[in-house]
């Protein structure tokens, strides 16, 4: 026993402070006792970190006995489970998180109903919600006054109809409902939790599982740890970590499926919903909040789910989850149960107290029945009744004034249940427990609770090779996008095979360079879903800053950056030497450079149009107008100098301008060619079908009267005339690769503002 406790809590074996006598260690150490402990614990995590690897401050004090898996050796001598060894800091309830009077009302619309009335609400129903709106017709209440509590070592189950406000109680205590909207406390042990304890103490699993398709379960595990897991935290314990959670969440077995999605096949329903929970979990925090764990599961899936709830409750935090129907079995593992109908309480209690309480109220739960299905049943009937589930609320008031315990009665004996500590020294006991396995400096000031767990050049590292490692496992995506390229090449090699020096060559050539410069930009909007879809990870990952954003910024444009170098590489060779562009080598190199650029701007725009429109029809719809825009001004189908002056400025925010002008100066501005000879002037003039003997008689006379000789062959128009007659005149060569280099990290830049002001996921 005294072994394992020095496993799991290192600091009682160094000599300051001495290890509490063995008599001691059964009842509770005073508070200095505590925070001694705290401070041993907190003194020199690196120190305790850099030995052999054996348990350590940081090791997790697994909550429940794990099956014994072979390489697990620490625990193999310590009666295999042992979270009763926490018991000397750890066995009395140091947690609290106690709410009252919680009220969130919203601005009813008032199109077509009477004041309010819900939106889908029958007509028989429109009592229950207008009764205590009558004097404020133009708010509804989605919360009206709950209270509740819940301890350490419970699951708290929210239950309710579909709209009864389910969602909206979690989002309230997990203080995602802005502060000024929403009425009334929420406390741990007896202290406001503000936005950034809450933060770093908490975990919110959201109801989608956004994860990374291609990656394994243990993978996915692991770059979570990699973020939120401290950094004096070596990597073998880290692992051991990520691997205690598998075992903890029962994923074993598919330990190395990958998540899969539509196109690929990976684990279950029920295994991603795990997965998903363990992500949000890996730093062990001590306030979980789930919006229906359970929900499209399975019952078996289900209730493994709320058995993994159960044991993370266990080891020593508090689980608030919604959850709809639960099973009989379900049932069995939840400590306290919240019944809501139209944001009011209609029952809060233990789940064994349900039958007496629909008896006391004159409605018995039948034996052979589900007791949480009878009791939604029998909410859902009062609601469509006349008078609403106001006599269920009402007698819910009166049940609880009832049974509120007396002092000295039995269950005023779980008023010892009741922290003593405040929540600065709860939580420093807990973090010297081994939970709380994050980068924050919780032990210390409470106010510089937040920080990230990784150094940003860390985190750029992990996301970048998360991403990689996903995008990798797609090929199909960039082959997709490849394809695209290299069929458009061939196609514009085909259809301007070998363009030769005349004044229609010359055309040709303006027309092939604005069709090549503009696929750059529309390839790039392929690009858009896998943004979005990658986005609502970030979402999820930022809402408890997990890394910076701008790691995410640049590391996406990292690993965007290789897949368009061989695109560009692709699209040059298909076209470059088929179209007989000017130039040799260093024609080539810079006409591939512009289109590098060209992609490099057009993936920036498109990644920036994700960031602010997070829809993927809208984004289409948008990215392909604005594009047609950019083409249009871009001076190939109107010159700059015949734009109206009042849409010139969308000239030069033509994104496809300075590409097109680079790659335009590059064939033509060498100097040397000739486009037009003195034969070709005729060409595109209704003179061009005279004689060629006329046509240098006709010469001979113009040049006589202009005093020039122009003879048939004489060149009238050079490469660089052609670009004055397109306008091109304004930036050299180099410059328009510059200005569109630019642009594409302004766009990043952007990006990253449209994520600092997008992601603020509140309710107002
Ligand atoms: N911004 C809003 N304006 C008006 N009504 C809202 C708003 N947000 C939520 N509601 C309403 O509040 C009620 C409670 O919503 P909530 O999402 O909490 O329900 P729920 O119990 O979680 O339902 P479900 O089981 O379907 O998830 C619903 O009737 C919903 O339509
Ligand atoms: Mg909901």
């Amino acid at each position: 026993m005294a072994h394992a406790v020095h496993d799991r809590l290192p600091f009682l074996a160094s000599p300051p402070p001495p290890p509490p006598p063995a008599r001691e260690r059964g009842r509770n150490p005073s508070l200095a006792e505590m925070l001694r402990l705290v401070g041993a614990a907190t003194v020199d995590p690196a120190a305790a970190a850099d030995d052999d690897g054996s348990a350590s401050v940081f090791s997790l004090p697994l909550p429940l006995p794990l099956p014994a898996t072979p390489g697990r050796a620490a625990g193999a001598g310590g009666s295999g489970g042992g979270d009763g060894e926490c018991a000397p800091v750890g066995r009395s309830v140091q947690f609290r998180l106690a709410f009252t009077g919680l009220t969130y009302s919203v601005r009813a619309k008032q199109r077509g109903g009477r004041p309010g009335m819900l939106p889908l609400q029958r007509r028989s129903d429109r009592v229950t919600a207008a009764a205590p709106d009558a004097h404020a017709p133009r708010t509804r209440a989605l919360l009206d006054g709950i209270s509740g509590e819940a301890r350490e070592g419970e699951i708290l189950a929210v239950m309710g109809a579909s709209g009864s406000g389910k969602s909206t109680l979690i989002d309230a205590l997990a203080n995602r409902i802005s502060r000024d909207a929403l009425k009334g406390t929420v406390t741990l042990n007896g202290e406001p939790l503000t936005g950034n304890i809450l933060k770093s103490i908490s975990a919110y699993v959201m109801q989608d599982d956004l994860l990374f398709p291609m990656l394994t379960v243990t993978e996915t595990l692991s770059f979570a740890a990699e973020f939120r897991l401290p950094r004096v935290l070596s990597p073998a314990k880290k692992r051991a970590r990520v691997q205690a959670l598998i075992d903890q969440l029962g994923l074993r077995a598919a330990a190395n499926t990958i998540i899969g999605d539509e196109g690929h096949r990976g684990v279950s329903g029920g295994e991603r919903r795990r997965v998903s929970i363990g992500t949000d979990i890996i730093h062990d925090p001590i306030l979980l909040f789930l919006d229906e764990p359970t929900s499209g599961l399975d019952s078996t899936s289900a209730f493994m789910v709320v058995k993994v709830l159960r044991r993370i409750a266990e080891s020593g935090s508090i689980v608030i989850t919604s959850i709809h129907q639960p099973s009989q079995r379900i049932l069995g593992l939840l400590d306290r149960l919240i019944l809501l109908s139209s944001g009011r309480t209609v029952f809060s209690g233990t789940p064994s107290a349900l039958p007496s309480y629909f008896a006391e109220f004159g409605f018995p739960v039948p034996d052979d029945e589900n007791r949480a299905e009878f009791a939604l049943d029998l909410i859902r009937e009062f609601e469509s009744s006349p008078t609403g589930t106001k006599p269920l609320v009402d007698f819910h008031r009166a049940w609880q004034r009832m049974h509120a315990p007396s002092p000295g009665s039995a269950d005023a004996d779980q008023s010892s249940l009741v922290p003593t500590m405040s929540l600065k020294e709860a939580i420093s006991a807990s973090i010297s427990r081994g939970k709380l396995v994050s980068g924050s400096d919780v032990a210390g000031e409470a106010a510089s609770v937040h920080t990230y767990a990784n150094p940003f050049w860390v985190e750029m590292k992990v996301l970048t090779k998360r991403s990689a490692i996903n995008t990798r496992r797609m090929p199909e995506l960039f082959l997709i996008r490849l394809g695209a390229v290299v069929v458009t090449g061939a196609i514009l090699a085909t259809v301007f095979f070998r363009l030769d020096q005349s004044p229609k060559g010359a055309q040709e050539r303006l027309g092939f360079f604005a069709f090549a410069m503009s696929t750059m930009f529309y390839t790039c909007a392929d690009a858009l879903p896998v943004f979005l879809q990658e986005r609502y990870v970030f979402l999820r990952e930022t809402a408890y800053g997990a890394y910076r954003r701008a790691s995410y910024v640049l590391s996406n444009a990292i690993v965007s950056f290789p897949p368009l170098v061989v695109l560009s590489l692709s699209f040059a060779f298909t076209t470059f030497f088929a179209v007989g562009l000017a130039g040799g080598v260093s024609g080539f190199a810079f006409y591939t450079l512009a289109i590098l650029a060209s992609f490099w701007a057009g993936s920036g725009f498109v990644t920036f149009l994700s960031g602010v429109i997070p829809h993927v029809m809208i984004g289409y719809t948008v990215v392909v107008a604005i594009l047609a825009y950019f083409l249009l001004f871009s001076g190939f189908f109107i010159n700059r100098d015949r734009i109206p002056g009042y849409w010139i400025w969308f000239h030069y925010l033509s994104l496809v301008k300075y590409p097109f002008e680079g790659v335009l100066q590059n064939e033509f501005g060498r100097g040397g060619e000739c486009f037009v000879r003195g034969a070709q002037i005729f060409d595109n003039s209704p003179l061009a079908a005279l004689p060629d003997a006329v046509k240098a008689r006709v010469l001979a006379s113009i040049s006589s009267a202009l005093g020039v000789g122009i003879g048939a062959d004489t060149c009238v128009v050079t490469g660089r005339g052609v670009l004055q007659q397109a306008a091109v005149t304004q930036l050299g060569k180099w410059e328009c690769l510059l200005v569109t280099v630019a642009w594409g990290f302004l766009f990043r830049l952007f990006f990253y503002f449209s994520l600092v002001l997008g992601s603020k996921n509140k309710r107002r």
